[in-house]
């Protein structure tokens, strides 16, 4: 087939050429001193994006090894953690957190829909001795296509004493995070999501208030320790060898992030949504997500009746070369999802919607042609940049 593959995934994403190439470079010493200019610069950039000027580590890890690093730093074993979920990765986190030892209460919202602040303030509430020692949520429900507002969530804690710790692996960079404005401790995000790189870094970023409570730290922990992260950062090293071309990698990503600007990034991230939700709508289809809680980074689209969202993706696939992700566990063949984060452009969304409409109508699926196009045109032509 000719032309790249559209990879419109919720991660990994599309990388930009720069990126490329800037990974394909010879390999240097990670202890030495060319290392140790990038991993302070790249550390930097990183922090910027998490909106923190306290601790960030970086790992040669997928999402879910952050996660763990986040559990075996931060909760000992026997504490009481209340974990927040809102589909598959909000259970995630509280598994992990049960895995090693912690007691977990469980707030969970239906698939589709954003957590509940409210309901947190009443749980804490009921925490009078205040034995919680951490709240777990995610920022962005990748299965689900919906994101929690983590200011209103931190601000349901009042003032419980608990750590706010959050998963941001696919919305940080794609929606608006700030983690000391909204006085999160704890925040973990990877590589291969809008920070427009392969998968392979975890990022960890986590408070001075966090780093205390970690030196009390009773859990298991080797790889993933803290405190020997740190004492290397100082150095201007990691503690194991890093992952040096994502390093370079990461290092060309955000000086295009920083060329954009943090601002607008965000802002495009929006209009996407925006434009993908209406062009769906105009097609006839449904939505999982509300506008209010709607992702930025992905959209949920459900398959007419509920089934055949598998055999839409497969048609997607084999006549337009257009990569969609699936629904997991009991959304599976329900919907598809449309990643929209990172290294993607209006261009590409129009695409995707014309070839949307082509594959619904060869499916059976009643719909005018040209409808979801047209609302995405205009979409396009009305939008400020
Ligand atoms: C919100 C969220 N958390 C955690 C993960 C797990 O990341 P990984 O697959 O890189 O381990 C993902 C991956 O898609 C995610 O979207």
């Amino acid at each position: 087939m000719i032309g790249q593959q559209y990879l419109m995934l919720p991660g990994p994403t599309p990388i930009p050429e720069r990126v490329l190439q800037a990974m394909n470079r010879p390999m240097i010493n990670h202890r030495g001193p060319e290392f140790k200019d990038m991993l302070l610069e790249v550390t930097k950039g990183v922090k910027m994006v998490y909106g923190t000027d306290h601790n960030l580590l970086i790992y040669p890890s997928s999402g879910t090894g952050v996660l763990e690093a986040s559990i075996v730093n931060f909760i000992s074993p026997g504490d009481k953690v209340l974990a927040i979920s809102i589909g598959v990765f909000g259970d995630r986190f509280a598994s992990i957190a049960q895995n090693f030892g912690a007691q977990v209460q469980k707030l969970s919202f239906k698939w589709g829909q954003a957590a509940d602040p409210t309901q947190l303030r009443e749980a804490l509430a009921r925490d009078q001795e205040k034995k919680i020692k951490a709240v777990l949520v995610t920022h962005n429900e990748t299965s689900t296509g919906t994101f929690n507002d983590i200011k209103a969530i931190k601000e349901a804690m009042q003032d419980h004493p608990a750590l706010l710790m959050v998963d941001c692996v696919s919305g940080l960079g794609a929606l608006e995070f700030q983690m000391d404005a909204w006085g999160v401790d704890v925040a973990l995000s990877g590589s291969q999501k809008a920070f427009m790189i392969p998968p392979g870094l975890g990022f960890m970023a986590f408070s001075d208030r966090a780093l205390k409570i970690h030196r009390r730290n009773t859990n298991h922990r080797f790889y993933w320790d803290v405190t020997e992260g740190l004492k290397y950062l100082e150095k201007g090293q990691t503690a194991f060898t890093p992952a040096v071309s994502l390093f370079y990698g990461l290092q060309e990503a955000l000086s295009m992030m920083l060329e954009e600007g943090l601002d607008h990034i965000i802002k495009r991230h929006r209009r996407y949504r925006d434009m993908v939700r209406a062009s769906i709508r105009a097609m006839g289809l449904d939505l999982l997500a509300a506008d209010t809680e709607a992702s930025t980074a992905v959209t949920a689209v459900l398959a007419p009746g509920r089934s055949g969202a598998n055999q839409i993706r497969n048609r997607m696939l084999k006549r337009f070369n257009i990569a969609l992700a699936g629904g997991q566990l009991e959304l599976d063949d329900v919907m598809f999802r449309i990643g929209h984060l990172g290294y993607v452009r209006e261009l590409d969304l129009l695409a995707v919607i014309a070839a949307l409409e082509i594959t619904m109508l060869e499916s059976g699926f009643k719909l005018e042609l040209g409808a979801g196009v047209n609302r995405a045109q205009r979409f396009i032509s009305e939008a400020e940049d």
